[in-house]
């Protein structure tokens, strides 16, 4: 059994409070990714779960078992790290065995062992080389190698491609992928890399300044964001979002009047939102089309950036302090300057309230 429960875990430097109350329940076999903004607090919370910092308060369970005061070493976790941390005088081969050899392993469980990983990895032909004489890809593998030949019931990655150039991680991604669905262990993986979330987790988790924002599917990230941060964070380019007050009701459509100017309806449940009430819209990239007609949103471009199949259009909008960004087919060109109707569908439009909570969007059934 390795499934994981933490439960009201904290963790503090003296004053400092860097993780803040984070419940979560991993099930065995799952791939869990954490995502979050620089210094939220991912690496913070693998180390804990792996032993190497100390739990402030709350609890940490691996399968029924308090891991609180288990050392790293007896917790059953191998953990690998961004820079690889491999043994530069050592060869491949040793330094994947190198663990086992201090557990007291014998030669044939060693060997069976560092064989296996390296057979999985396709790296058997290189265990006589050192750490130097490989690639940056291949040394990944060396340290993927090391943690597979602990055998152990979780695997914790930090960041493990993002030494990688654009190509390889495309090709260690789906490696990673293979990797859990052969080894089936529950894996848990930091990165900044959204395909990498988007494409491996069956679980992501949003962390935000210390706090679990949102834990989903990448489906339900996507598409079913909980708040205005985890719609940010998750979709590249980012969310759309422009200010705006609630104007009045339709059945199933929310108007919401755009600050300066533009309407745009939003199919989501009303709840508690009143009319004159402040609210963000949130529009992705993708959903935000150049349309006609008296109830749209005016923009003027800014600038337009190509990338071959498709291209992105960056415009101002009195309501977008940020500005918008719109995704048109390549063979649409325009000029910074041009004066844009944009809109979109109502039901590919977010709402948040003024606390940043999405109202829960409703699927409307066409009219005959
Ligand atoms: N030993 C320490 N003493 C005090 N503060 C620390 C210590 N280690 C980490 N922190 C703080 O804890 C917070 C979380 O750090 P952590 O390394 O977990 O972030 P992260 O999400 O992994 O960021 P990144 O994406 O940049 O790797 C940061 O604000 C960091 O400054
Ligand atoms: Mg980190």
């Amino acid at each position: 059994m390795a499934s994981l429960t933490i439960r009201n875990l904290q963790k503090r430097y003296e004053e400092v409070e860097v993780m803040r109350d984070i419940n979560l329940d991993i099930a065995d076999g799952e791939f869990v990714v954490f995502v979050g903004p620089s210094g939220c607090g991912k690496s913070t919370l693998l180390r804990m779960i792996a032993g190497l910092e100390d739990i402030s308060a709350g609890e940490l369970r691996i399968g029924d078992q308090r891991m609180n005061e288990v050392p790293a070493s007896k917790r059953g976790i191998a953990m690998v790290f961004q820079s690889y941390a491999l043994y530069p005088h050592m060869t491949l081969y040793d330094n994947m065995a190198f663990g086992l050899k201090l557990a007291g392993k014998s030669k044939a469980e060693i060997d069976a062992a560092v064989m296996r990983a390296a057979k999985i990895l396709h790296i058997d032909h290189l265990l006589d080389r050192k750490p130097k004489q490989l690639s940056g890809g291949q040394r990944q593998r060396v340290a993927i190698g090391r943690a597979i030949t602990r055998e152990p019931h979780v695997f914790l990655f930090d960041e493990p491609l993002s030494n990688l150039d654009a190509a390889l991680r495309v090709k260690m991604r789906l490696e990673f992928a293979k990797l859990h669905d052969d080894l089936k262990t529950t894996m848990i993986y930091v990165t900044h890399d959204q395909v990498e979330a988007m494409t491996l987790a069956d679980k992501i988790v949003v962390l935000s300044a210390g706090r679990i924002e949102q834990v989903g599917s990448p489906h339900t990230l996507y598409h079913h964001p909980a708040n205005r941060f985890v719609a940010g964070f998750i979709g590249s380019p980012k969310m759309n979002f422009l200010a705006g007050t609630v104007q009045g009701f339709d059945g199933d459509f929310v108007q919401v009047q755009l600050d300066n100017g533009g309407i745009q309806s939003v199919a989501v449940e009303r709840g508690a939102l009143k009319a004159g009430e402040r609210v963000t819209l949130g529009i992705r990239p993708e959903h935000l089309h150049v349309v006609h007609g008296s109830q749209i949103i005016p923009a003027t471009v800014t600038a337009q950036e190509s990338l071959g199949d498709h291209a992105y259009v960056y415009a101002d909008c009195p309501a977008a302090p940020d500005g918008l960004i719109l995704r048109v087919p390549e063979e649409e060109q325009y000029r910074p300057g041009t004066a844009l109707q944009l809109g979109a569908d109502p039901q590919r439009c977010h709402l948040f309230d003024a606390s940043g909570q999405a109202l829960a969007r409703v699927k409307v059934l066409q009219a005959a």
